[in-house]
């Protein structure tokens, strides 16, 4: 790949392409995925959610289970066998990190393992994270890295960790008018918000540094959400930010270690197709309306004045919250982990797919992550997709034909 014009990444000394490759629960960026964006260079991302699905001896241990102690234990396991598979395919180079949400229950120990199994970098979104510098206190080459959409969280971070002689290695700044999954805003009605603007937060971030004496160089910003083409990387990098981040693009890679009719359902979507509503974890998010998701959004007031205190239905208690086990009207009503490791397997009916808002930089092909990266940072386009074959960024289904699933991983 030709050397980018743009500054490169620093982080921790080690110099990496400006681009970061957001973590993907269930599944959805495991060791393929991560391994192959960090052999590039650049910054590939292992969500640690539920990590065991990859993991057939682990799953024939815990998948009928009900027994959380027994599904932690294979999770973590799980985990540190994907920290390894990333760092042997990365082959020393780029570096690999680990998402944890700060959400879910089993927080601090994911933190721990990620640190112990030699992640390069934590990353952690949906909550604040304000005790990772003490978490991670034995492992200080480890780059931490919290997950904000404002100026205003960027500076309770800031100010808590400063007060224990910390800061952040980077920030990744995601918008929620555009991004995937979970969403950094208060509820539905704030997701456009004007306050979550790039220009907007990489400005007041900027000042917000002087204020508190800090650096700009010391703290590279990294923006993520809706990004998806080279001239929106130049633009960013433009005002500012270190680096930018993707999720959607790069789940629906070769390399992605979804089914490959997720990638579909994600690629195929057209933008009536997506959705924004109330996840169990109390966070707005964002999704393809594939049958699953319009079925229970029809249900969803039903469900949500029927909401009361009740046993997890899987018996794992993966969240710290949950809007369906703690009967919390105002959440989602649906088992968020039986609903993702569906659309992990594929499963078009009864997956809960999550995706951006925005269209695709290939439309709606499957693409090597080389391509996508070579793309953002040289507007070089494929050659396959330079012939009358590419199609237009938004079919007519978000749902492919039969004829076009392919069973296969
Ligand atoms: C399928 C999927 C699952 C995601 N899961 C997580 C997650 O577990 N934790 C997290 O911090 N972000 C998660 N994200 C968000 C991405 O890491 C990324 O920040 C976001 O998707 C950027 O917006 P984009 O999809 O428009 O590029 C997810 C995104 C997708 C597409």
């Amino acid at each position: 790949m030709a050397q980018t014009a743009f500054a490169r990444l620093m982080l921790k000394g080690k110099s990496l392409l400006p681009i970061v490759q957001g973590g993907m629960g269930v599944g959805v960026s495991a060791h393929r995925l991560a391994g192959t964006v960090a052999g590039l260079g650049a910054l590939g991302t292992i969500s640690s959610v539920d990590l065991r699905r990859h993991h057939k001896d682990l799953m024939a241990q815990t998948g009928k289970s009900r027994d959380k102690a027994k599904i932690d234990a294979a999770n973590l396991l799980a985990l540190d066998r994907e920290v390894g598979a990333a760092r042997s395919l990365a082959d020393g180079k780029g570096m690999i990190a680990v998402n944890i949400m700060r959400a879910v229950a089993e927080y601090p120990s994911y933190v721990r393992q990620a640190c112990d199994s030699g992640a390069d970098a934590v990353v952690v979104g949906a909550g604040l994270p304000l005790d990772l510098p003490e978490l991670t206190a034995h492992h200080p080459k480890v780059a931490l890295i919290p997950i904000l959409s404002d100026v205003r969280g960027i500076a309770l971070v800031l100010k808590k960790w400063m007060r224990k002689q910390r800061l952040p290695d980077a920030i990744v700044i995601e918008n929620p008018r555009y991004a995937a999954g979970h969403l950094g805003a208060a509820g539905l009605d704030n997701l456009n918000d004007p306050h979550f603007a790039f220009p907007a937060v990489l400005e007041g971030t900027f000042e917000l540094f002087k204020q508190l004496g800090l650096e700009r160089e010391n703290i590279p910003l990294i923006t993520a959400g809706g990004i998806n083409s080279h001239a929106q990387v130049r633009n960013l990098l433009g005002l500012g930010a270190s680096a930018v981040q993707l999720g959607t693009p790069f789940a629906v890679t070769l390399e992605g270690d979804a089914h490959p009719n997720f990638k579909k359902v994600l690629a195929d979507a057209r933008p009536e197709d997506i959705a924004t509503f109330m996840s169990v974890a109390g966070l707005p998010a964002r999704a393809v309306k594939t049958p699953w998701l319009a079925n229970y959004l029809d249900k969803e007031a039903k469900l949500q004045r029927k909401a009361g205190p009740k046993e997890c239905t899987v018996g794992f208690d993966c969240l710290h919250q949950c809007g369906l086990r703690d009967g919390i009207a105002k959440s989602g009503q649906f088992c968020i982990d039986t609903q993702l490791a569906f659309a992990l397997e594929g499963d078009l009916k009864r997956g809960l797919f999550f995706r951006g808002s925005e269209s695709l930089p290939f439309g709606n092909a499957i693409r090597p992550v080389s391509e996508l990266i070579d793309y953002l940072l040289h507007d070089i386009r494929p050659a396959a997709l330079q012939s009358a074959t590419a199609r237009t960024p938004y079919r007519t289904s978000c749902l492919p034909a039969v004829e076009d699933i392919d069973s296969s991983r």
